[in-house]
């Protein structure tokens, strides 16, 4: 059985949508740790609802990514709990080289809008504010870039005409409950074949 580490820095509702998904079998998946780098992230109190271990690492003083010594003390404690897989759950920093290697192919992250439209922050608002007439959900592997890396799975969200950008957001989000669990299904399976910046999704046997 795959062991996920989640970084979160917020609400945590994916953490929470993939908990669940792991009670009800859905998600045949074990959660190694959750770690934030905000001491008030309700993720980690959802974590400790859980009794999965959960921790805050302080990520130092830079507001967008974990400084050097932080950072290995992130990877320190993701080894520790022998985690195969990383997911990224509203995880707001950018994460460095050293850390892309170690974990090579096993960092994913869920973003709320269909890339490469809207990267970076507020993306359902981004797509509202657009115009756009669709919008939805991505799940990818994590690269170099910010929102940049190999797409796994996008599933879309139809923008209406009597939408905020608050009820859009809501949409996706729960969209986002549901692929990303299906993605990390997939990878637990073997199933995601990645060549170069395609992905493939094998056949199960
Ligand atoms: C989600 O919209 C996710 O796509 C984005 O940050 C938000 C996190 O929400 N990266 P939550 O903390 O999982 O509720």
């Amino acid at each position: 059985m795959i062991v996920l580490g989640v970084l979160a820095s917020g609400n945590g509702s994916n953490l929470q949508a993939i908990i669940d998904n792991i009670k009800s079998g859905k998600l045949d998946a074990k959660l190694g740790c959750i770690i934030s780098d905000n001491p008030d992230a309700f993720a980690l109190k959802r974590a400790k609802e859980s009794g999965v271990p959960a921790y805050y690492i302080n990520p130092g003083s830079h507001k967008t990514y974990l400084e050097t010594e932080r950072e290995l003390e992130y990877m320190k404690c993701l080894q520790e709990h022998k985690v195969e897989l990383i997911c990224l759950a509203g995880f707001m920093r950018i994460l460095h080289s050293d850390f892309l290697r170690t974990f090579k192919d096993r960092i994913i992250n869920i973003h709320p809008a269909l890339l490469p439209s809207f990267p970076g922050l507020h993306a359902q608002r981004q797509a509202f504010e657009y115009g756009a007439k669709i919008t939805g959900a991505t799940v990818h592997f994590i690269d170099e870039g910010v929102d940049t890396g190999p797409i796994i799975i996008q599933r879309a969200v139809e923008v209406d005409d009597n939408d905020t950008a608050e009820k859009l957001a809501q949409r996706i989000l729960k969209v986002e409950h549901q692929i990303y669990s299906e993605a990390i299904q997939l990878f637990a399976e073997g199933r995601l074949k990645k060549t170069g910046r395609k992905v493939e999704i094998t056949n199960s046997d």
